[in-house]
C-alpha cells in the first residue's frame, strides 16, 4: 500500500505534486494546521507529516500519530516540533536547511537598509500628505561595521551580500574556524568585541539554551552607542523589554525586527517605537524560498517513506 502524507499547512502545490509522481498517497488540508482538534483526530491515519509554521506537532499529536514515521517541516526552524516526543517514538524529523536561505538574507539586508534610512516611518509621512524632508537623515552603510552573529548558512549569506554593500563585517560563532572566516572576508571577534565595535548587529544563529538573550539587558548595556539591531532569525535571541529601553534612552539607534519572543506577536515592547522597523516572520516569505523548501520536504519525505533512506 502507498505510504500516506498528510499536508497540514500552506505549501507550495509544487510539493502535493512531487509526493503523487513519487507514488505517495497526498492529502493536502492547507488550513488544518489551525484546527488542533482535527489534526489529533485523523494524524493516526498518516505516515508522513509535511508541515511549515501553523502546524504545531506537539506530544499529543505526536501521542495520537499511531502510524507517523516522519515529519517533515518546510523551512529551517523545527521549533514546532516535539523533537523529544517524536524521537521517543523514532519518528524522523526533518527540515529543509537551504531553500531559504537567500531569502532570509535579503531580508535582513532589507531590515538593516529600512532601518538605516527609516524607510517605513518616511513612507507612512508621505502617505500621509507630510513632506517631512528633514525629519528622516539617515546613516550610510558604507565602511560602517557589520556584526554578524552566527555566520552559517543565513550569516555566510548576510556576509557576502554586506560585503558587496562596502561595510566591514565582523562575526561571533564560536563555531567558525580562522580558515572559514578568512575565505568569508570577515574579521572572527569574541562576542564583547562584537558588541562594541559594532554600527550595525544581526543575528543568525537558531534559538537554543546558549544563544538565549544573547542580547541580554548586560549585553546591551556594552553595545556601541548609535547600534541598530536587525532580528530575522529567532524572537527570544534579544531581551525586548532591555531593548527597548535602551531605544528609549537614545543608547540604541534603531532596530528591525522579524521575529518576536512570543508569535503571532500582537504585543511587544518594541511595538511603536521611533526607528523599529517590524514584518511578521517574513524572513522566508518569497515565491522561491516556499517553492524550494516544498519541494525539497517533498522529495526527502518521499525518499525516506519509500527507500527508507
Ligand atoms: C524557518 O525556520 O525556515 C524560517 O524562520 C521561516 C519560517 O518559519 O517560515
Amino acid at each position: 500500500m502507498a505510504p500516506k502524507v498528510l499536508i497540514s499547512d500552506e505549501l507550495s502545490e509544487a510539493a502535493v505534486q512531487i509526493f503523487r509522481d513519487r507514488g505517495i498517497d497526498v492529502d493536502f488540508q492547507p488550513k488544518l494546521g489551525n484546527d488542533k482538534e482535527k489534526l489529533l483526530e485523523i494524524i493516526g491515519n498518516y505516515d508522513g507529516l509535511a508541515i511549515r509554521s501553523a502546524t504545531k506537532a506537539t506530544e499529543k499529536i505526536i501521542a495520537a500519530a499511531t502510524n507517523l514515521k516522519v515529519i517533515g517541516r518546510a523551512g529551517i526552524g523545527v521549533d514546532n516540533v516535539d523533537i523529544p516526543a517524536a524521537s521517543k517514538k523514532g519518528i524522523i524529523v526533518m527540515n529543509t536547511p537551504f531553500g531559504n536561505s537567500i531569502t532570509t538574507a535579503e531580508h535582513a539586508i532589507s531590515l538593516m537598509m529600512a532601518v538605516a534610512r527609516q524607510i517605513p516611518e518616511a513612507n507612512a509621512s508621505t502617505h500621509a500628505g507630510k513632506w517631512e524632508k528633514s525629519r528622516f537623515m539617515g546613516v550610510e552603510l558604507t565602511n560602517k561595521t557589520l556584526g554578524v552573529i552566527g555566520a552559517g548558512n543565513i550569516g555566510s549569506i548576510v556576509i557576502d551580500r554586506a560585503l558587496g554593500l562596502r561595510m566591514k563585517v565582523v562575526a561571533y560563532d564560536p563555531f567558525l574556524s580562522e580558515d572559514r572566516a578568512t575565505e568569508l572576508g570577515v574579521e572572527k571577534l569574541e562576542l564583547d568585541d562584537l558588541l562594541a565595535r559594532a554600527d550595525f548587529i544581526t543575528m543568525h544563529v537558531p534559538l537554543t539554551e546558549q544563544t538565549r538573550n544573547i542580547l541580554s539587558r548586560d549585553n546591551i548595556a556594552k553595545l556601541k552607542k548609535g547600534v541598530r539591531i536587525v532580528n530575522c532569525a529567532r524572537g527570544g535571541l534579544v531581551d525586548e523589554e532591555a531593548l527597548a529601553d535602551a531605544l528609549k534612552a537614545g543608547h540604541v539607534a534603531g532596530a528591525a525586527f522579524d521575529v518576536f519572543a512570543v508569535e503571532p506577536a500582537t504585543e511587544s515592547p518594541l511595538f511603536n517605537l521611533p526607528n523599529v522597523v517590524v514584518t511578521p516572520h517574513l524572513g522566508a516569505a518569497t515565491t522561491e524560498a516556499q517553492e524550494n523548501v516544498a519541494l525539497q520536504v517533498a522529495e526527502q519525505m518521499s525518499d525516506y517513506l519509500l527507500t527508507g533512506a
